[in-house]
């Protein structure tokens, strides 16, 4: 096992090898608890454990020992992605079990073609840090037969309703993505209630949802896979729930929950303020220094302003930013923080990433700073509110991923990059400033 991080600032990233969703991210005594599901034996994807880490403030995070690794028949090749809720002081953790059924022969910890089945399984703790999986896992909805594929349902979010638990699965249906609802009164037993199906164009299977009221409005947020022209992408919309029955209504189309298109599998939890604060995250193309890959966004709080719902930076990481900076190179691991208005035609390029403004949309690009990958380095945000006033841009910049807010989360563009420099040019001489963390 290869770790070489012991702490993250700002941007929790991979301890060493590969990083995926995060998972079971919560509030709990006292701690945030961030899971996330890792493979800790190479920079590529493979059979999922859960990795951990902690932080008092959202800002600083500790890594800490593996929390869930492969222990059960259901779950001996792998622990993918869940969910967490508090109950009787003690962390339930819910989690899809992998059993594969068609292994590499190349590489156990790999499958081929559509080998594996999934269940849905739990593990309890009484303080967030010790994880019995030996002898506090059981399975709570067995691999599925019939209808629904045993293999394309997963990722469990769990919820207290108003008179019990409920349980949400992303799933597929013939071509087509859904969710399953299921509903329980003591977190152990488990009943199907309900499936809810999306139009033909939303994807083939709907992975990772999460379900959260915010400013007395529903909010669904979810990653489709196989969107036309879009591929898999995360999405979010405003819906209602009739808990009797579990009747979703979805919305009539559904936005992307950051325009740089990086960005998949997002969670969200409750911080202690009360605000409904989400981490999502970033899938990049390679390993920095063959070391690690994979790491998430900034803590963004969640809110839902004239029906339209924003991600801003979460204000415990903007007050992290206290030492001011000379230039780029200053900036320690916590990355630089930097803020601007932007006016119609404006470019600046910070260490040869641009950002621009073409009439009231938010155009990035990061064509200079992205090694020798291949893919999309143009991306452009919807149109903004606010005819010709300056558009506001609150950036985060960390050595392998900025992040620009437009008008305190409207829109949100992140990228991953590789290869940024130290300048910045700002012909509209804006006067900028840098911060970093102390
Ligand atoms: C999303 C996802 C989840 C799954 C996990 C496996 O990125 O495919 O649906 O639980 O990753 O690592």
């Amino acid at each position: 096992m290869k770790q070489f991080r012991t702490h993250s600032k700002v941007h929790l990233k991979s301890p060493g090898c590969w990083i995926n969703d995060p998972n079971g991210f919560i509030y709990f005594q006292g701690n945030y608890h961030l899971f996330y599901q890792y493979f800790p034996y190479g920079n590529y994807w493979g059979r999922m454990h859960w990795g951990h880490a902690v932080s008092k403030d959202l800002v600083h995070w500790e890594h800490l020992p593996v929390a869930l690794y492969p222990s059960k028949p259901e779950d001996c090749d792998g622990c993918f992605s869940g969910s967490a809720v508090v109950h009787d002081n003690c962390l339930h953790l819910f989690y899809t079990g992998v059993r594969y059924t068609d292994p590499d022969p190349e590489d156990i910890n790999q499958y081929q073609n559509a080998g594996f089945l999934a269940s849905q399984m739990k593990i309890t703790s009484k303080d967030g840090f010790h994880f019995d999986n030996r002898a506090d896992k059981t399975v709570v909805i067995p691999t599925l037969e019939g209808e629904f594929p045993a293999r394309e349902t997963r990722d469990p979010r769990v919820w207290r309703g108003s008179d019990a638990w409920y349980m949400m699965l992303g799933s597929s249906l013939g071509k087509k993505g859904c969710f399953l609802f299921y509903r329980s009164y003591d977190l152990e037993n488990w009943q199907y209630i309900n499936c809810v199906e999306g139009p033909d164009a939303w994807g083939k299977v709907w992975e990772c949802p999460d379900y959260f009221t915010v400013d007395g409005k529903q909010v669904l947020l979810f990653s489709p896979t196989n969107l036309p022209e879009m591929g898999n992408q995360n999405v979010c919309m405003q819906v209602f729930l009739q808990e009797d029955g579990c009747k979703l209504k979805l919305g009539d189309t559904f936005t992307l929950i950051d325009y740089g298109m990086d960005v998949y599998a997002a969670q969200s939890a409750e911080d202690a303020m009360g605000n409904r604060v989400m981490v999502a995250w970033l899938r990049m193309p390679g390993p920095v220094e063959d070391e690690w890959i994979g790491m998430f966004t900034i803590p963004r709080v969640v809110e839902v302003k004239e029906n339209h719902i924003c991600f801003r930076p979460h204000p415990l990481v903007k007050q992290a930013f206290t030492r001011r900076l000379q230039d780029l190179s200053g900036a320690d691991d916590g990355g630089c923080y930097l803020t601007l208005d932007i006016m119609e035609g404006e470019t600046i390029s910070i260490g040869r990433y641009e950002i621009s403004r073409q009439g009231n949309r938010i155009c990035t690009d990061r064509s200079h700073v992205y090694g020798n990958y291949e893919g999309q380095c143009r991306f452009l945000s919807p149109e903004c509110s606010g005819g010709l006033d300056p558009i506001s841009l609150e950036i985060f910049v960390d050595k392998n991923l900025i992040e620009v807010f437009i008008n305190e989360g409207e829109y949100v563009i992140s990228n991953v990059v590789y290869d940024l420099t130290t300048d910045i040019i700002d012909p509209g001489k804006h006067g900028l400033v840098l911060w970093g963390t102390p």
